[in-house]
């Protein structure tokens, strides 16, 4: 079965060509997301994909670093932002642990669209998350949750894994991933459903400002 990155690589001009699945839904993670953002920001993005997300995002951030794990995936970010003429963003491969580091103390905001349903240790990934950030940073997710329960789902995309059709998954419930958020050290500001069904859980979550960096 292929790894995430080949995964990824295989799928990515696929990927790029398909219209957003519920546009209705996109504009309101978007929205969300803005209501967070402050002009001054540096951002990190995990998990960039072909980078529609980093083109809406960096106009109201001072820098954008959207990174991905699949060269393939960036290639096309990298058209997009080229025929965009995006000049306050950039890309990198990387998976989280490689993120670049970004300013000191870190970065303002981190941003995970449709990306930790995909990650095998959620634990590790938020730690180095809270990590990046500087005291008082946001990090806003969107994550797939299929729920813990949904046996038929999982029959589903083990067949999918089993021809190459889909990538490695998590199967979280909201409450699941959020306990694993507020364990990271983070606390929720807000949470949304965008759609609510297949269940997209939005969190908004902030390092706390009194924070020292780990040792
Ligand atoms: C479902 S796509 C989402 C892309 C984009 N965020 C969006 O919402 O359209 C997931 C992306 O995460 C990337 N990815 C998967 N595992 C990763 C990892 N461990 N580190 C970095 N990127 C990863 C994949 O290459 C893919 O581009």
């Amino acid at each position: 079965m292929p790894t995430q990155q080949a995964f990824w690589d295989r799928v990515a001009r696929k990927y790029a060509a398909r219209p957003i699945r519920d546009m209705a839904a996109y504009d309101a993670t978007m929205v969300r997301t803005r209501a967070h953002l402050h002009p001054r920001d540096r951002a990190l993005e995990l998990g960039c994909g072909t980078g529609t997300t980093a083109l809406r995002l960096a106009p109201h951030l001072a820098h954008l670093t959207a990174t991905d794990i699949s060269g393939e995936m960036l290639a096309i970010a990298r058209e997009k932002a080229a025929r965009a003429g995006a000049e306050n963003l950039a890309f990198a491969q990387a998976t989280v642990s490689a993120a670049p580091t970004g300013p000191a103390p870190g970065y303002d905001v981190v941003l995970a669209y449709n990306f930790l349903q995909l990650i095998a240790d959620i634990p590790q990934t938020l730690a180095r998350v809270h990590d990046l950030l500087a005291p008082g940073g946001r990090f806003i997710s969107k994550t797939v949750c299929l729920g813990r329960h949904a046996w038929h789902l999982r029959a589903v995309v083990a067949l999918l894994r089993a021809v190459g059709k889909a990538p490695p998954l998590r199967f979280l419930s909201a409450e699941e991933l959020e306990a694993m958020i507020r364990a990271a050290g983070f606390e929720i500001l807000e949470t949304g459903d965008y759609p609510a069904r297949p269940r997209s859980r939005f969190v908004v979550a902030r390092k706390p400002a009194n924070v020292p960096p780990r040792a």
